[in-house]
């Protein structure tokens, strides 16, 4: 399913919408360009599933946990490789132990500087821009 958003709100009300669908144990990879609204997804998924402070995103420190309370599902991993410098340093973030873990979803921002350490995810989700035009190829939606 490709949509297209005409700003920031738009993006997080489709987020919200696949939000829903989530049941705990997902790992999802955002593929897409700097800028393109990969943490701004992921902000209308915390918000909701009710997570009310500010979603940074975790350029800096790689890994962003949000406490949440939806069906089984009581926090979001927010991951963002883009500074990772090494695959070999995943290792010290200790990741594998969380993913798939029945309680906890996963979004990943540059997965791809994993190369391939991560496995495969449960959806990707493609975003990117033309002009003022934000694309967000997902999957289609399980009801
Ligand atoms: N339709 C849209 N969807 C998402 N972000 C948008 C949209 N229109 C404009 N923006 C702006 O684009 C930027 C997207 O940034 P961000 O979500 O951090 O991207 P990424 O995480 O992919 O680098 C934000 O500054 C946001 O306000
Ligand atoms: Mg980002």
């Amino acid at each position: 399913m490709s949509t297209t958003t005409h700003s920031e709100q738009e993006t997080k009300n489709l987020a919200a919408e696949f939000a829903r669908t989530l049941h705990g144990g997902e790992v999802i990879f955002l593929e897409g360009d700097l800028g393109s609204g990969k943490t701004t997804f992921v902000r209308g998924v915390a918000e909701a599933l009710g997570f009310v402070e500010p979603v940074r995103s975790p350029t800096f420190t790689i890994v962003n946990r949000y406490p949440v309370t939806q069906g089984a599902i009581r926090q979001i991993l927010h991951v963002d490789l883009y500074r990772l410098k090494d695959p070999s340093e995943l290792t010290a973030l200790a990741l594998e132990e969380e993913l798939r873990r029945p309680d906890t979803v996963v979004f990943i921002e540059w997965a791809d500087h994993a190369d391939g350490l991560l496995g495969s995810p449960t959806y990707a989700i493609i975003f990117s821009v033309h002009d003022l035009e934000h694309q967000i190829i997902l999957p289609l939606l399980p009801r």
